[in-house]
């Protein structure tokens, strides 16, 4: 096909973004970080005045939302909130205003838009499941708990942030089990995508696992 998609659906602090990022860079395919339009949904709520709780309204924001992706920078409007979407409570509100359905179905066409030739890599918790059910490769990739609050907390220190690794788990946790518990396309590994846990690998590691999948499923 003209337009392959690979799919990688996980946890968040799973690694899935930097290695979702890699492949498409090896591979010369557009990416799409779908968490960040839900990121950049809450920010906009919130810089809106309009609760996280509001289905309505936020999928109303939702639907026009002023974001772009260029320059290795998130755009609301002509601001640049690349380091705004990636604030903890900003993650928070995101998992909250997706577990609303008005909100994601007002994001489906936006992210669908993405796929254009040659290609696209997704990342996010329904890239496979239900914005690209006929992607050519679905991973599901995860890491243990330990691992991942720990990534997520390596991450923070190396931005100069402040981070407890207690306060990290929790969140990680609570924001997983929002996630997985939702009405609306809860994280869950589909039968069809392959699982690559990376909690003993390395990125490149990881990275090479996918392109070989990728590489047998074409
Ligand atoms: O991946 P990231 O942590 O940036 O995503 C932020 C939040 O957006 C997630 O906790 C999840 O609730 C939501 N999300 C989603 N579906 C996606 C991507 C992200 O519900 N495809």
């Amino acid at each position: 096909t003209l337009k392959p998609v690979i799919t990688i659906d996980g946890p968040s602090a799973s690694g899935k973004g930097t290695v979702a990022a890699l492949v498409a860079q090896q591979l010369g395919l557009h990416y799409l970080d779908s968490g960040a339009l839900y990121r950049l949904t809450a920010l906009y709520a919130l810089r809106e005045g309009v609760s996280w709780e509001d289905e309505q309204n936020v999928a109303r924001l939702a639907a026009q939302l002023p974001a772009s992706f260029h320059d290795d920078k998130a755009w609301l409007g002509e601001a640049d909130v690349s380091a705004a979407i990636r604030a903890e409570d900003i993650g928070m509100g995101a998992s909250k205003v997706a577990a609303l359905p008005a909100v994601r179905a007002a994001l489906l066409t936006r992210q669908r838009d993405f796929l254009v030739p040659p290609g696209l890599v997704a990342d996010g918790r329904d890239m496979g499941s239900v914005v690209f059910p006929r992607a050519e490769l679905k991973v599901f990739l995860t890491a243990s708990a330990e691992v991942r609050a720990e990534r997520r907390y390596k991450q923070l220190i190396a931005k100069g942030e402040s981070a407890n690794l207690v306060q990290i788990q929790q969140d990680i946790s609570d924001r997983d089990a929002r996630d997985a518990a939702r009405a609306v396309a809860p994280l869950r590994q589909e039968p069809d995508a392959h699982l690559l846990d990376t909690s003993d690998l390395t990125i490149e590691q990881a990275v090479g696992q996918v392109l070989s999948w990728f590489d047998k499923a074409r």
